[in-house]
């Protein structure tokens, strides 16, 4: 290709960039209702700017990469308000290299060590303005394009945080002060605003800073002042009569003034710090009330920051250390049915992989077919997936906008994928189940969830092992288990004596779990971890479970009719009787689980949210159950007391809406009497 090509093929790029960019700021900024993840509009943005740095005549005044936002032309029915000094943007560092080079321009643009530096959360909210003349709040403003933005001062006052007059003496009262920060919501409170939208039949809000964009530019104050909108500062536009040369100092005087000041993370950062806080916040990223997208290093002198200046979109004195996005793009390849051990066929979307907050992500559950369509995800689609926190990957729904007519529909298959049978599709609900009982996949399943860590937790026994056992006909069934001998399993592929004795110790050790753990890893249908110690807890023994009519079952605290109708169902087959036998035979002891009664929480269920300080989850729900109760995960009428830990979001918010007691892990401790 001759160099002339190329800087048309470039020219071309750059154009078909600026035009997609606008777009997605149009979504964004005027809309509230992106349709690409922040980390894809990033990436955008960057190929734009290294073409124009590269040849910098293909740069045009009105690029996306010279402006902030949308420009102000298509702005909605709200005043225009022109900010005295220009509301910048941030540039983004994702990486400790890039970090590094941002301190080494600062501390070369200064010709000196780098300065002190100071450290804040990067809210992800709406930038605002907001402008107190001799104390009184008299405008507030969007950022708009950075130049112009949208006048929302009636919105703005209905913050509670705001004071619309400053509690100072009129000597320490400012003349005029340009402030900026953030709005933004909590996680809980817009938790909550979505229930009660879905409750009236609403569209719900993507985000909660979608739901803070868009509440801040409601038309009707009304309607702004019923949602809990909050607000927090973090710097200065034109300020006159105010004392205050450094970023320390700045946020000193807001909280002096009663302001909500951003909390200042670090006061003196280092690429050492400011790299042990990146891994430090965002670990703990998932647990803060609010949602940040990134911590913000600024220079802490206001004179230093003088003496580095702006360019076109961003300050040389400050960066967005981001964190990488929990919402990626990707393509869905194929989607793949498995079966489980119930014999239910499961779609899973097989993607190309994608990078999403620490992990890589090629496959993710859609569930169902009702799931699919509800969705309206066909192969071949731009997908985006989330990952919060430590919550394994969803496919939140197809990029309409990137079809090229060549997606295709999903059907489930009429036959099972693994043995063939004829599927059933259930006349109530979206499943579809494979009905051979038989089905090697299922059987598989079966012995897979048996032998599982929070069932009869047979250390060594993994997949590929029990695929030889079942394939080469050693075992049927997870009772085969317990007649292995070592010479079985020394004949098998990649196994040497020594694994399996290990295998079979492990397998002799399994004889003694507990009851609730037994009935568990008997993969009952709708019986997980906490319906089968309730039923150990209730019944003490298999013999009386197995025995128990349905009205029995159902006077199990927490047991409903579907349950104990599909338990009645389990123990009264022939199939399942001969099971347990041949585990009896086998050795497995089905120890008698003791018959809990007394205790703070008898009879209490209780619904444990939120991030515990002092516990695992495990270990409260342990508490729980010791000290007579019954931990269960969603709330409902029927749940007594909820334990709220940090950033509790839409159990919370429901227990609330409920009327039920709610407690926070303090006061747990106390009552289970693990604290004074
Ligand atoms: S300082 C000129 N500090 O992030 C510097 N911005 O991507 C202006 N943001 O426009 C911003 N938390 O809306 C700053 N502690 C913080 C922030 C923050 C959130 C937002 C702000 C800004 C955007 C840049």
């Amino acid at each position: 290709m001759g160099a002339k090509e190329s800087l048309e093929a470039l020219r071309l790029e750059a154009e078909r960039l600026r035009a997609e960019l606008d777009y997605h700021n149009w979504r964004y900024y005027v809309l509230d209702d992106p349709v690409i993840p922040d980390g894809a509009y990033d990436r955008l943005m960057r190929r734009l700017e290294r073409i124009e740095a590269a040849h910098p005549e293909l740069r045009t005044p009105d690029s996306p990469t010279q402006r902030v936002g949308a420009p102000a032309a298509e702005l909605r029915e709200r005043p225009p308000v022109t900010h005295s000094v220009p509301m910048l943007s941030l540039e983004n560092v994702t990486s400790r290299e890039e970090l590094e080079e941002w301190m080494g321009r600062v501390a070369e643009g200064l010709g000196a060590a780098l300065p002190p530096l100071t450290v804040e959360y990067k809210f992800d909210g709406a930038a605002i303005e907001v402008v107190y003349e001799r104390g009184v709040l008299v405008q507030a403003s969007t950022r708009g394009d950075g130049t112009v933005g949208e006048d929302v001062t009636a919105n703005v006052k209905t913050i509670k945080e705001l004071p619309p007059v400053l509690a100072l003496p009129p000597a320490r009262t400012p003349a005029r002060l340009e402030l900026r920060g953030e709005v933004y919501m909590m996680k809980a409170d817009f938790a909550a605003l979505n229930a009660q939208a879905e409750a009236k039949g609403e569209k719900l809000f993507a985000n909660p800073r979608n739901a803070a964009a868009g509440t801040l530019r409601q038309l009707d104050p009304r309607v702004t002042a019923a949602r809990p909108l909050r607000a927090v500062l973090y710097g200065l536009g034109r300020a006159e009569g105010l004392e205050a040369g450094s970023q320390g100092e700045l946020l000193a005087w807001l909280e002096s003034a009663g302001l909500p000041a951003a909390p200042l993370v670090e006061r003196a950062a280092t690429l050492e710090t400011a790299m042990a806080l990146y891994e430090k916040v965002g670990a703990a990223r998932a647990e803060l009330p609010f949602e940040i997208d990134g911590l913000v290093l600024k220079v802490d002198s206001f004179a230093l920051r003088e003496r580095l200046g702006v360019r076109a979109r961003s300050p040389r004195w400050a960066v967005a250390f981001k964190f990488p996005p929990m919402r990626e793009m990707t393509r869905l390849r194929a989607i793949e049915v498995q079966v489980g051990r119930t014999g239910v066929l499961t779609p899973v979307a097989v993607m190309d992989p994608v990078y999403v907050s620490g992990v890589t992500v090629r496959n993710a559950t859609l569930h169902n077919r009702e799931e699919i369509a509800r969705k309206g995800i066909k192969i071949g689609d731009m997908v985006i997936v989330q990952r919060a926190g430590d919550v394994i990957p969803e496919v939140l729904g197809p990029l309409v906008a990137m079809r090229t007519g060549a997606e295709r529909e999903f059907a489930m298959p009429e036959a099972c994928p693994a043995c063939g049978a004829r599927v059933v599709f259930e006349a109530e609900g979206p499943q579809v189940r494979c009905p051979n009982i038989s089905c090697p996949r299922q059987v598989k399943e079966r012995v897979r969830h048996f032998a599982s860590r929070r069932a009869m937790d047979i250390e060594g026994l993994g997949e590929k092992l029990i695929d030889q056992l079942i394939d080469g006909g050693v075992i049927e069934d997870a009772s085969g288990l317990y007649f292995l001998r070592v010479k079985d399993l020394e004949g098998l592929e990649r196994m040497a004596a020594k694994s399996a004795r290990n295998v079979v110790a492990a397998i002799a050790a399994s004889r003694s779990r507990p009851l609730a753990r037994v009935i568990h890893a008997l993969g009952i249908p709708e019986v997980g971890e906490r319906s089968a110690q309730i039923l150990a807890d209730h019944f003490g023994t298999i013999e009386a479970l197995a025995a128990a009519p349905e009205e029995e079952l159902e006077k199990a605290h927490g047991i409903g009719p579907v349950v104990a109708g599909t338990i009645a169902t389990f123990f009264g087959s022939a199939a399942t009787a001969r099971f347990i036998a041949r585990l009896k035979q086998g050795g497995v002891e089905f120890p008698p689980a003791e018959r809990r009664e007394g205790g703070v929480l008898a009879g209490k269920t209780v619904v444990l949210t939120g991030a515990l300080r002092r516990m695992t989850r495990q270990e409260a729900e342990e508490a729980v159950l010791a000290a007579g109760g019954r931990a269960a995960s969603s709330v409902s009428k029927k749940t007594d007391l909820v334990v709220a830990g940090e950033a509790a979001g839409s159990k919370l918010a429901k227990a609330k809406a409920l009327g039920i007691e709610v407690i926070d892990e303090e006061e747990f401790l106390r009552w289970i009497g693990r604290k004074g």
